[in-house]
């Protein structure tokens, strides 16, 4: 079959490459695509967000199953347009994609399904957010409700700080219209994990786990960003914690959103904390995590189009998954001075080398120019490899990165550490 996949990351790099192996597919055309996904599918030159223009494409490709890899199109509704032209699509309608396009309604959700996560207040007024920062204490977390890149997140040592960040974002300086509601959060304290679910109406596909680093600098210290690499599995979820995530967090949602009249297909990202006082939810996304899907397509076996076509025509029931029993590590390498200002246009070398070492080499954020690889983006390249332990994937993928012949590029030297301290 004809599979079409909607954007240009490293995620959807990841997508494409897996669909291009797998038995039921015969042709991937990716919109925008990156030139490291041209290896993989045929680009076309559509902006995943141009929702017009993405269903003009559909309409003239007549692809069998449309997968919508970022979260913008699926807010946007470009899934429900093209369910309504008959499409089989894999990713959720705009009501479903609420849960991610903004954190106030993700939360009250959460509070009406009585699925654990941390204690909040919404605020749209400046002041009434100070007071209310003010007499919780630090530390505390502030959120722009809408979508901001994995960036809206802010981490306040002060209330100092945590004012000015709120009063930042609704003023309209930080992250435009998705910071004209903020969230307020009593600061969790614990491991993180991804637990990520294939889901089809009332059928939940548990993923394998795993876990992604989200602030820019080795020890998880400084700025959150988009992620800086991730690894599969997590060795904190054990079996009980997968099976609870299911349970207490997963089903009920996907029960609280049906209730709403949304259905939901697509991917269910659970972002968790393993906190003293038991599971809490940090997030909900409603797509593949970035970079986790990088580890995550490296280790599944399954025909990864047979499985999201199953999902999309709501048969996904019958389907199991079978996974490499292998680690899978991924490290990103992103510009520098992301996620702030960096320059682009830096020609990549050493690619082919980084590869001959045993990893893959997912594009992200790049382009090319007169032939050569240019970065392009934040987040730029995740190499990634398979190793029998987490140590042995992170040296196959530090290895490899020896060979990386691009002075602009930053990557974190500590991808994986938990779980090596573990092993
Ligand atoms: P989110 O986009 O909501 O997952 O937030 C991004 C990151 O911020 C998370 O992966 C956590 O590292 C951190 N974070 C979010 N909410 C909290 C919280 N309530 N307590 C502590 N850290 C948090
Ligand atoms: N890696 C986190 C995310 O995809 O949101």
């Amino acid at each position: 079959m004809k599979v079409l996949v909607v954007g240009g990351g490293g995620r959807e790099h990841a997508l494409c490459w897996k669909l291009k192996r797998s038995p039921s597919v015969s042709e991937v055309v990716c919109a925008p695509g990156n030139p490291g996904i041209a290896h993989d599918a045929r680009c076309v030159n559509v902006g995943a967000e141009d929702i017009d223009a993405l269903m003009k494409l559909a309409r003239d490709e007549q692809p069998k199953l449309v997968v919508i890899g970022p979260e913008v199109p699926l807010v946007l509704g470009l899934a429900d347009q093209l369910r309504a032209e008959g499409f089989a699509v894999y990713g959720p309608d705009q009501a479903a994609a609420e849960l991610e396009g903004s954190k106030t309604f993700s939360k009250r959700l959460m509070h009406e399904a009585g699925v654990p996560t941390a204690r909040f207040e919404v605020h749209t007024d400046a002041d009434a957010a100070e007071e209310a920062i003010r007499s919780w204490g630090a530390p505390i977390v502030i959120k722009a409700s809408g979508l901001a890149a994995g960036k809206g997140v802010i981490v306040a040592r002060s209330v100092d700080e945590a004012v000015h960040a709120a009063r930042d974002m609704l003023a309209g300086n930080s992250f435009g219209d998705a910071g004209s509601q903020v969230v307020i959060e009593e600061c969790l304290v614990g491991e993180e994990a991804s637990c990520l679910f294939l889901v089809s109406g009332d059928t939940i596909l548990p993923l394998a786990s795993s876990q992604d680093h989200k602030a820019l600098l080795d020890g998880d210290k400084g700025p959150n960003t988009g992620g800086m690499g991730a690894y599969s599995p997590a060795p904190c979820v054990t079996d009980d914690i997968a099976n609870e995530v299911l349970e207490r967090i997963a089903r009920p949602i996907i029960a609280a959103l049906k209730k709403r009249g949304a259905e939901f297909i697509g991917t269910l990202y659970v972002g968790v904390m393993l906190t003293d006082e038991g599971l809490k939810t940090l997030e909900f996304n409603v797509r593949f995590g970035d970079p986790e899907c990088q580890p995550l397509m490296s280790r599944l076996k399954s025909d990864l189009g047979e499985v999201l076509l199953a999902a999309a025509e709501k048969r996904l029931d019958g389907i199991s998954l079978e996974w490499d029993d292998r680690m899978a590590l991924c490290v990103v390498v992103s510009s520098d001075g992301y996620p702030g200002s960096f320059s682009t246009g830096e020609a990549i070398g050493g690619l082919d080398e980084i590869e001959a070492a045993g990893t893959t080499v997912f594009h992200a954020g790049t382009a090319e120019k007169s032939g050569i690889i240019v970065n392009s983006g934040g987040r730029v390249l995740g190499v990634t490899a398979l190793g029998a332990t987490v140590s042995e994937a992170q040296a196959t993928v530090y290895g490899a990165l020896k060979k990386l012949d691009w002075p602009g590029g930053f990557y974190r030297r500590d991808i994986g550490y938990r779980a090596i301290e573990r092993e």
